[in-house]
């Protein structure tokens, strides 16, 4: 199992190491623009290897694409991160051109790689991977889903004041402030419905702290944040090269399923060897199906911008 990261910044580099500190795959390329970034990361992270046991190989390139020949996974982490006071939609401009020219060189060199997208607008730059590389939908991945549903656990295990192992919970929607739907109505400790343990008021902190859980950290840190981001990603990754076939909610090519089309945009998919096995369809109630629908109009208004 071979993985290329694209963008050797924070979130790229908690990606390698957390996939090197899980031990499964044989090699990491991190691959950078920035002369000799990517090389020094991967050399660093090198040198924890006797210390942390793993055997992950993690190389270093700057921008020569025919080191990630033959890749199975590549993750874009590419691009401006946001800085506090802007959206994930502000970095449309810059990131797209970076995101369809990487997408691009990935496939020259690696015909059968499964993406996960990482860079902002997620769903958008999703998105634009498919229309830049016409690749069958199950190989395009929008990593938002996994981040923000562990954000929602972090706030639900708070608010319930136990261990996050103890519970369980999913956000579907739009990887953005306002597009994110935490659906509280599922979300259990240890099966039973949280519901029967918070108020609203708690359930209502709970959904709008995990929208702004991006946003609060790049308030406090200046930059976006990367320690929960690479993380996700590396869960995901694992379950390709594992073909775990676990379910993640994450920004799938919609071609009808929850009445959309036309759109990557987060849902629970169940992920293995083949990238998205399956699109799972839950019933949703009322009240999320119109938040969906309004997501999903944000969604599309943004990649309108493209
Ligand atoms: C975040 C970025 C990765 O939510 O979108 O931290």
């Amino acid at each position: 199992m071979k993985v290329t990261v694209v963008g050797a910044g924070a979130v790229g580099a908690s990606c390698a190491e957390y996939i090197a500190i899980k031990d499964f795959a044989s090699e990491v390329v991190l691959i950078d623009i920035k002369e000799g970034f990517a090389e020094g990361k991967a050399m660093d992270l090198m040198q924890t290897a006797s210390l942390n046991s793993f055997d992950t190989k993690i190389t270093g390139t700057t921008n020569d694409y025919s080191k990630t020949a033959d890749s199975d996974v590549a993750v874009i982490t590419s691009g401006i991160p946001r800085k506090p006071g802007m959206t994930r939609e502000e970095l449309i401009s810059t990131n797209a051109g970076i995101v369809k020219s990487v997408a691009e060189n990935l496939i020259k060199h690696s015909p059968n790689v499964i993406i996960i997208v990482v860079s902002n607008p997620m769903d958008t730059m999703t998105y634009l991977a498919h229309k830049a590389t016409g690749l069958p939908k199950n190989r395009i991945i929008g990593m938002g889903g996994a981040l923000d549903s562990a954000r929602f656990k972090y706030r639900l295990a708070e608010a319930l004041g136990c261990p996050q192992s103890d519970v369980d919970g999913m956000v579907i929607g739009g990887h953005s402030d306002t597009g994110m739907i935490p659906l509280t109505r599922l979300a259990t400790r240890n099966s039973v419905p949280v519901t029967e343990f918070l108020s609203d008021d708690q359930l209502t902190y709970v959904r709008e702290e995990t929208k702004v859980g991006g946003a609060t950290l790049t308030k406090l840190l200046g930059t976006s944040a990367w320690y929960a981001p690479g993380a996700a990603v590396s869960a995901m990754v694992q379950a390709i090269a594992c073909d775990t076939k676990k379910m993640f909610p994450c920004s799938c090519l919609l071609e009808g399923e929850y009445g959309l089309s036309d759109i990557s945009i987060g849902v629970p998919a169940i992920i293995g060897a083949n990238g998205i096995e399956k699109i799972v369809e839950i019933e949703l109630d009322d009240a999320e199906k119109a938040k969906l629908t309004e997501s999903a109009d944000a969604v599309k208004k943004t990649n309108g911008l493209l």
